[in-house]
């Protein structure tokens, strides 16, 4: 193939050097695999309403988020072991997202230690953004170190996921016998302690761990830092997330890797937009595969979007190189939608770009 032009086509690149088996865990969804699936079609199906001849002088796609300024609305998400991908993992990822002014979240499960990709990103003075994702351990002791860690080493703000509290039954990594190879491992936890299991209750013990409202609670007593829960799909949720004192919340279903067919994360948006009601940022994540998604994103009343798996497409491809490619693909095709749909700035983008569903 010659030089990859979509998002699609750094797909196809990537599953051509490739192990199956990390293919398997990398980008495999729970079960049947509909959520992963519907998450791209949802964005698809919503229409778009071009408007003509509207001045667009001097526009940008600049976003502030929690005081912080993006070049575009975009963050890449969590996502766990990325030197499964390529040999320099997080460092590779988020570097290439400092460069281009955009946000990153680092996952718990990075396969780098979480300073040095602090370090890396904070040399880049145009930099977005640096947050740490966060699962709850059943250690607190050992939760409040990783986040005494992640705020020294100058995180703005911490993205704690909800919706994981065990792993779904992700049949196509199973099927393949994917193992961790030697030397990729979450080298900013103990070994095993997030996956410690045995023992009564749901899912061989493990739910016995599982976070609950009082955890937020207590997490907000031992940090300064603003902490955005991500995986809210209901609208009742996002309320109890609000009075508890969340700084945002991410409309995620993990990119249809924990339960499968949960709606998608465009079918959902709107509701939980609504339920919010402005009190904090709404981010949205899961399918985005294009900029006119970004768009419709936005439209719906995101304040920002979160991209999984294309990230590691590009990374798989070329390292921080794919990963800047993938990234400006997305930027470059949403500031086109936006001229296109006669919007200046992201501050124009509303429910006027977007057809209604009949
Ligand atoms: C390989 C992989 C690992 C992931 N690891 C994490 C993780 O450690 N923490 C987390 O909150 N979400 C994790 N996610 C979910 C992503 O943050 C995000 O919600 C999802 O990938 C978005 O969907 P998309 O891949 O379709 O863009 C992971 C996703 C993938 C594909």
């Amino acid at each position: 193939m010659t030089e990859p032009v979509t998002l699609a086509d750094h797909e196809r690149l990537a599953r051509e050097c490739m192990d199956p088996g990390a293919w398997a865990y990398l980008f495999g969804g729970a079960a049947d695999e509909i959520t992963l699936r519907d998450n791209c079609t949802a964005w698809q199906r919503l229409q778009l309403r071009p408007r003509v001849l509207r001045p667009l002088v001097g526009g940008h796609a600049r976003r502030t988020l929690l005081g912080r300024e993006l070049a575009h609305p975009l963050l890449v998400a969590p996502m766990a072991y990325q030197r499964l991908a390529h040999p320099q993992g997080e460092l590779a990822s988020a570097l290439a997202a400092a460069v281009m002014g955009l946000g990153y979240v680092l996952s718990t499960q990075a396969s780098v230690p979480l300073e040095e990709v602090a370090r890396l990103a904070h040399g880049e003075t145009a930099r977005g953004p640096l947050w740490f994702q966060l699962y709850l351990q059943p250690d607190r002791g050992l939760t409040q170190s990783l986040v005494a860690r992640a705020e020294a080493a100058g995180y703005e703000a911490l993205v704690l996921t909800v919706d994981a509290p065990v792993q779904g039954s992700r049949d196509q990594e199973r099927r393949s016998g994917f193992q961790l190879p030697p030397g990729v491992v979450a080298v900013n936890l103990p070994d095993g302690v997030a996956t410690a299991a045995g023992g009564p209750g749901l899912c061989g013990g493990l739910a016995e761990h599982a976070p609950t409202w009082e955890d937020l609670v207590w997490l907000r007593s031992v940090t300064q830092l603003p902490i955005l829960l991500k995986g809210i799909t209901h609208p009742d949720d996002a309320r109890l997330a609000i009075e508890h004192g969340a700084a945002g919340v991410i409309v995620s279903n993990h990119g249809g890797r924990t339960l499968d067919t949960v709606p998608a994360t465009a079918v959902l948006l709107p509701e939980i937009v609504a339920a919010v009601d402005g009190h904090v940022p709404v981010l949205v994540d899961g399918g985005v595969r294009r900029g006119t998604d970004v768009l419709k994103a936005l439209a719906l009343g995101a304040s920002a979007v979160l991209v999984g798996r294309p990230v590691l497409h590009g990374l798989a491809n070329a390292g921080a190189t794919g990963v800047a490619q993938v990234l400006r693909l997305i930027c470059d095709e949403l500031e086109i939608a936006m001229a296109l749909c006669g919007c200046r700035t992201l501050d124009e983008v509303g429910p006027a770009q977007l057809q209604p569903r009949s």
